[in-house]
């Protein structure tokens, strides 16, 4: 099959070779022998029928892992074996970037010009960012005050499983794993049931790259079966989630019904971008587009509320408004385009429901509103005004292309108001004025902040929330240590008078 990317080339898209569960190194059908579909959202089509893992499933693959953490090879392994067998795995990853890139691209809706450019080369590089971190995994070396001589080793937590959403199913797949692995855990991952098919193609690349078998395992499935069940399940150790704030919940309560296995979460958001007077504003109006409308607004981290001072507001929000006019909005396959289809039918109807309850709610719309007129579930890039902070599109989060604009006259209106939000996952400050970007950056309560930038994530920046976008850190140092744990070592010094 090809796709037109609208310059007339033609885009190979992959033919689907995954499609079973990957327990133990092998691609397996599930126990009910089940599947579910999965669908293009470019065209409403069914792409392909995958496995349905369900809780017998699940128990497979956790003893495969079960088994691979307590007998295996891959804890035992000098370090630096861990971290040649992942820098192979992050070669594979660029060898198939562009399969791998189409795949993202039919099952998410998502650019295929930015995941090839972006998503699987960072995917690739945060490997390789792990894969050096392997050999460098050391505790700490005690005096005691007692007569005693101790040290600290880390060491790898046990079974990991990671829960995975669906809009950056490749990158967030190696921003879980790559830690895990690096610091010798074996897992089970659980993509969402959305976007499947890079995950099982991912299984095969580790296997080629030489990972053991049992050490990565893939449960395709739902949330309320395969999901639950890991979070729920005696013999996993820990669980690392991103996704809702509702199932956040229900995976902690899990967590704590069962083995009171530790939780990472990493929730939603509805970060602000403040924009003070003194900014560039043609600058400033395209990173607050792109903030907020990346990935057509399904990013935890968007930023959907953008307050803009008194004094460029008028010029702001219409120049922010002549953009998303002229924001293209098509087929992901196609280089001019700037946005594709939303996920699936419930994200979109979701999505068109927020933007209802903001016209019924008293906001204004400045543009957009409504889906597009084609196949396919595409939405207009969408901007309020006269936005009140207690209104819904303002509290919950949307994922959508969807930007509400407000108006703030003094610093200190700006941080109360973009703080007075149950979320705190990101914020953005756009100034040049350093005691004003100081002062708001330490006072936002967020976990990560941007200042005159936006969307700026790498492998050694810690990602994660506040209040209920979460806890727990993704990406950097913090998150290598979230799949270790310390033990204590103390040694008597059999001399000492003081024993
Ligand atoms: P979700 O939270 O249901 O899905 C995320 C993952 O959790 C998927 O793999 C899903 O299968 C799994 N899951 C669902 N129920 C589960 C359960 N009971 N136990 C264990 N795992 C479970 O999110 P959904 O329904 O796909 O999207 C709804 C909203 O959630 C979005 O509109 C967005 O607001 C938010 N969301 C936030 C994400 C983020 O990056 N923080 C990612 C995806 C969704
Ligand atoms: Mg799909």
């Amino acid at each position: 099959m090809t796709s037109s990317n609208g310059n007339g080339a033609k885009i190979q898209i992959p033919e689907i070779k995954f499609t079973k569960l990957f327990i133990n190194g092998q691609f397996v059908d599930s126990i009910s022998g089940k599947r579910f579909e999965t669908v293009d959202p470019r065209t409403e089509d069914v792409i392909a029928n995958i496995a349905e893992a369900d809780k017998e499933d699940v128990d497979l693959a956790v003893k495969a892992a079960r088994e691979a953490f307590d007998n295996g090879p891959w804890p035992r392994f000098p370090a630096s074996m861990r971290r040649t067998i992942m820098l192979k795995f992050a070669d594979l990853i660029d060898e198939n970037a562009e399969e791998l890139a189409a795949l993202d691209t039919i099952d998410a809706g998502k650019l295929y010009s930015h995941v090839l450019a972006v998503d699987i080369p960072m995917a690739a590089d945060l490997i390789r960012y792990f894969a050096g971190a392997a050999d460098k995994i050391h505790g700490a070396t005690l005096k005691m005050s007692s007569e005693t001589q101790a040290y600290t080793l880390c060491e790898p937590i046990g079974v990991v499983g990671h829960i995975i959403p669906w809009n950056f199913p490749t990158y967030v797949f190696s921003f879980k794993v790559a830690p895990a692995m690096a610091a010798g855990c074996t897992m089970v991952v659980k993509p969402a049931e959305q976007t499947p098919l890079s995950a099982l193609y991912l299984a095969n690349l580790a296997k080629l790259a030489g990972i053991p078998d049992g050490v990565v395992n893939i449960v395709t499935g739902y949330g309320h079966t395969a999901g639950a069940t890991i979070a729920s399940h005696m013999d996993v150790d820990k669980v690392s989630f991103t996704g809702s704030t509702e199932v956040g919940r229900l995976v902690m309560q899990a967590a704590a019904m069962s083995n009171l296995k530790q939780v990472c979460l990493e929730l939603g958001g509805n970060s602000p971008i403040i924009v003070f007077d003194d900014v560039d504003v043609d600058k400033i109006v395209d990173l607050a587009l792109n903030g907020a409308m990346y990935n057509k607004g399904e990013m935890c981290v968007a930023g959907t509320r953008v307050f803009i001072q008194e004094g460029i507001y008028d010029t702001f929000v219409a120049k922010l408004v002549a953009k998303a006019n002229a924001w293209v909005v098509g087929d992901p396959f196609d280089p001019n385009v700037q946005q594709g289809p939303q996920v699936d039918k419930k994200q979109y109807e979701r999505i068109l429901w927020f933007i209802e309850k903001g016209k019924k709610e008293g906001a204004t719309l400045l543009t957009g509103g409504k889906s597009c007129n084609r196949k396919g579930y595409y939405i207009e890039p969408t901007i309020f005004a006269d936005v009140a902070d207690n209104m819904t599109i303002a509290t919950e989060e949307i994922f959508g292309p969807v930007m509400s604009v407000m108006k703030f006259k003094t610093v200190e209106e700006a941080i109360k108001r973009a703080n007075a939000t149950k979320y705190g996952l990101a914020a953005g400050i756009m100034t040049n004025n350093l005691n004003i970007a100081n002062t708001v950056s330490r006072a936002i309560k967020a976990g990560v902040v941007w200042i005159n930038c936006y969307l700026s994530l790498g492998p050694d920046l810690p990602f994660g929330g506040y209040k209920m976008s979460g806890f727990g850190r993704d990406l950097g140092m913090e998150s290598l240590h979230k799949y270790l744990q310390v033990k204590s070592v103390a040694t008597a010094i059999y001399d000492s008078p003081w024993l």
